[in-house]
C-alpha cells in the first residue's frame, strides 16, 4: 500500500482567502491522521485538493511516490466519506455500496463477496435490501462508510463524518471507526472540528488555523506540549487557563504572586501563562505556611474567590477570580474530583509549576520545555 504526501500545497481563492498555506505532510500507509481546526480553517479544501476535486494553486500531491496533481478525481483511487453521507435515495444498501465497484466493471460475484464482507464488518448484513430513507442516521453513516471501505482505495478521506449523529451515537461510532480503520492498510485523512474526536481516533493530529499548520504530532504530545498559544487553547476541554502577565526580573507577576519563569531566555516585559484546569488544585492547610511567599518548591499558591461551580458529573469545574496587576482580575478554572470539598468561597489555589505553559506574548510561540 501507498503513503500520501502533500508537498508545499497552496490554495488561493482570492488574495483574502488562502485556505491552504504551504502545507507539507506525509501520511504513512497504515496511519490515521486527523486535520482539526475551527470552521473555515481550510480542512475541507485540503481534502478536495487530495481527492482531485480541486487543483492546488501551487504544490504537489503524491500517492505512493507518484505525483497525482494532474490526475483527474475519477482516476485517483480515493474514497471519500462526507458529513451528508451522499447516498443514492432510490438504491438499497447493497446497491449503494456496490455502485463504485459496478462502475469499475468488477465481476458480479466479486462485488457480492466484497459488499457482504464489508456489510458484516459494519453490522449491516440484515439491512442490505433497505433504502436509505428507512435507515437511522447511524445506519446511513455506516452505509456511507461501507461504500468507501468496499472499494479498497489507496487513500481514505473522511470529512466530519460523525457531525450529524447525536452525542451518544457519535461516541459509539467513533470507537467502531477506530477498530475498523486499524485493519485497513491505506492512509486515512480524517477531518473534524471536534478535538475529542481528533485526540481519540488518530495516530497523529494536524492542528490548523487560518490555513496554516500549527502543530503535527501524536495526541499526547500535542496535549502535553502545545507548540503555541492557539494549540494550547484549542486542544483540551475544559480549555486551558491562559493569561498575559507582566514580568519582573525572572518572575512573572500574577497580582502579588511571583511565578518563576523558565530559564534560558531573556525575560520579556510581558509573557503569556497557561495552565490546564486539571493541574489547578485547592491548597491543603499544610501548604498554608507557604502562602506568604506564594511559592513552594513545586507549586504556586494563589488566593481567589469562587464565583461559579459547574458539576460535570465526575468532576467539579470551579471558576475562581484572582487578583491581577493594577486591580485587574483573572479567572482561573480548576477541575476537581467531585468528592473534593472546600470551605467557603475564599480559597487558595495551587498551580503545579511543572505543568505551567509559557508563550511569547507577541508571537504566541511556546517558550521553554514543559
Ligand atoms: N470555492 C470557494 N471559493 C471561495 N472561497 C472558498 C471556496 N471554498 C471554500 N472557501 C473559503 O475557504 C476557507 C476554507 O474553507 P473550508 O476548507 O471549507 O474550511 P473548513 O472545512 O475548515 O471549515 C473559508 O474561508 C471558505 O469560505
Ligand atoms: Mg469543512
Amino acid at each position: 500500500m501507498a503513503k500520501l504526501e502533500l508537498i508545499n500545497l497552496n490554495k488561493t481563492y482570492d488574495p483574502k482567502t488562502i485556505p491552504v498555506k504551504d502545507l507539507s505532510l506525509t501520511v504513512a500507509d497504515n496511519e490515521f491522521l486527523t486535520l482539526v481546526g475551527p470552521s473555515g480553517c481550510g480542512k475541507s479544501t485540503i481534502l478536495r485538493l487530495i481527492s482531485g476535486l480541486e487543483q492546488p494553486t501551487r504544490g504537489e500531491v503524491r500517492i505512493g511516490d507518484q505525483p497525482v496533481t494532474n490526475v483527474g478525481a475519477g482516476d485517483r483511487n480515493i474514497a471519500m466519506v462526507f458529513q451528508s453521507y451522499a447516498l443514492y435515495p432510490h438504491m438499497n444498501v447493497f446497491d449503494n455500496m456496490a455502485s463504485s465497484l459496478k462502475l469499475r466493471k468488477i465481476n458480479t460475484s466479486e462485488i457480492k463477496q466484497r459488499v457482504e464482507d464489508t456489510a458484516k464488518l459494519l453490522g449491516l448484513e440484515k439491512l442490505l435490501d433497505r433504502k436509505p430513507g428507512k435507515l437511522s442516521g447511524g445506519q446511513r453513516q455506516r452505509v456511507a462508510l461501507g461504500r468507501a471501505l468496499v472499494r479498497n482505495p489507496d487513500v481514505f478521506l473522511l470529512d466530519e463524518p460523525l457531525s450529524n449523529l447525536d452525542a451518544l451515537l457519535r461516541e459509539q461510532v467513533r470507537a467502531d471507526l477506530k477498530q475498523i480503520f486499524a485493519k485497513q492498510n491505506a492512509p486515512v485523512v480524517y477531518v473534524t472540528h471536534d478535538q475529542v474526536e481528533a485526540m481519540t481516533l488518530s495516530s497523529r493530529v494536524a492542528v490548523l488555523n487560518d490555513g496554516i499548520l500549527q502543530q503535527l504530532d501524536a495526541p499526547p504530545n500535542i496535549y502535553a506540549h502545545p507548540a503555541n498559544r492557539f494549540v494550547a487553547g484549542f486542544i483540551g476541554s475544559p480549555q486551558m487557563n491562559l493569561f498575559t502577565l507582566n514580568c519582573e526580573g525572572d518572575r512573572a507577576l500574577l497580582g502579588d504572586v511571583k511565578i518563576p519563569l523558565p530559564g534560558g531566555f531573556a525575560p520579556p516585559p510581558e509573557i503569556d501563562l497557561g495552565i490546564r484546569p486539571e493541574h489547578v488544585s485547592i491548597a491543603s492547610s499544610s501548604d498554608h505556611a507557604a502562602e506568604s511567599t506564594g511559592e513552594t518548591n513545586n507549586s504556586v499558591k494563589v488566593q481567589g474567590r469562587i464565583f461559579l461551580v459547574e458539576n460535570l458529573g465526575m468532576s467539579n469545574l470551579l471558576s475562581v477570580n484572582v487578583q491581577g496587576a493594577n486591580n485587574s482580575e483573572h479567572i482561573i478554572r480548576a477541575l476537581l474530583p467531585v468528592e473534593q470539598t472546600w470551605d467557603g468561597e475564599e480559597i487558595t489555589l495551587s498551580l503545579a509549576i511543572d505543568k505551567l505553559h509559557w508563550f511569547h506574548a507577541q508571537t504566541g510561540e511556546a517558550i521553554g520545555s514543559v
